[in-house]
């Protein structure tokens, strides 16, 4: 009870915080309805950029460039209003993916023996956790101590904002092609979590070396993914070459490693 009062409240301060993202996240559900449409513009060439990170063995993933967003019912401008960096991470990765996405993600890894810790304080670990928007579940929803690590510094600035209650460890840190994840011990994390960070990765030439760190960190790690993407063979290739168990359903590949 206390737990779920947590996540209302954090919900409530990150409104607060960004109402733009907060009224951009429901106004792009609306979208969906008869006659009502949603659309946004990006202020920069974020898929150019990619392509340009990715060509040079670097990470790419996250929601780069501000914009513009307007929302048109019956075809009349009702609404507009432009966001930035930060907010556009916040909506994208707070707002808009839910405590509800998270359960679902935690029901199908009970297919494949994954159950949350009971234990309290138990601590997960998020590589790319961006804005901490399913990272914070954790916290509010199971009691974990969380901890995470992303590279993009307007991430781990609305990270930090969000963490009202200063119990969260957020750094802004690239976790692969840096010495960061030497600092944790063998098992140090009772989890990491993985969410849509593998698959904006899987070009850099570090990659089995970083999967070894993450195992080497971890009890479990515990990972969701998109099946198919940008023409890479699926994602359940590689995490079963990598040891995982898995699972695909709607497109989405669940997957689970324990020692
Ligand atoms: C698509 S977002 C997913 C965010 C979050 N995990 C979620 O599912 O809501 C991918 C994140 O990985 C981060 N990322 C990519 N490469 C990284 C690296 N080398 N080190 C740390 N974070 C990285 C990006 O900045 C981005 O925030």
């Amino acid at each position: 009870m206390i737990l779920s009062i947590k996540s209302v409240a954090r919900k409530l301060w990150a409104f607060g915080l960004y109402p733009k993202s907060g009224i951009a996240s429901f106004l792009s559900k609306c979208g969906r309805l008869p006659l009502c449409h949603y659309e946004e513009k990006r202020l920069g060439d974020a898929v150019r950029e990619k392509i340009e990170r990715r060509e040079q063995n670097l990470s790419v993933g996250w929601a780069k460039f501000g914009k513009v967003v307007r929302f048109k019912f019956c075809g009349v401008s009702l609404i507009g209003f432009s966001l930035s960096e930060e907010e556009i991470n916040v909506q994208q990765f707070y707002f808009y993916r839910s405590a509800q996405l998270l359960r679902e993600y935690l029901n199908e890894l009970k297919a494949l023996n994954f159950q949350v810790p009971t234990k309290k304080g138990f601590s997960v670990f998020e590589p790319g956790c961006n804005c901490g928007g399913l990272l914070f579940n954790f916290a509010d929803h199971y009691g974990a101590k969380i901890h995470g690590a992303d590279i993009y510094a307007p991430a781990i600035k609305s990270a930090k904002r969000l963490d009202y209650l200063k119990e969260a460890d957020f750094e802004c840190a690239d976790v692969i092609q840096s010495q960061y994840l030497k600092k944790f011990s063998d098992r140090h994390f009772d989890i990491v979590f993985v969410s849509s960070h593998f698959t904006h990765i899987m070009h850099v030439v570090e990659l089995e070396n970083y999967i070894s760190e993450l195992k080497r960190i971890s009890s479990t790690i515990i990972c969701v993914e998109i099946e198919e993407f940008a023409g890479r063979a699926p994602m359940s290739f590689y995490l079963k070459a990598w040891g995982f168990d898995c699972s695909v359903k709607d497109d989405i590949t669940y997957g689970h490693f324990s020692h």
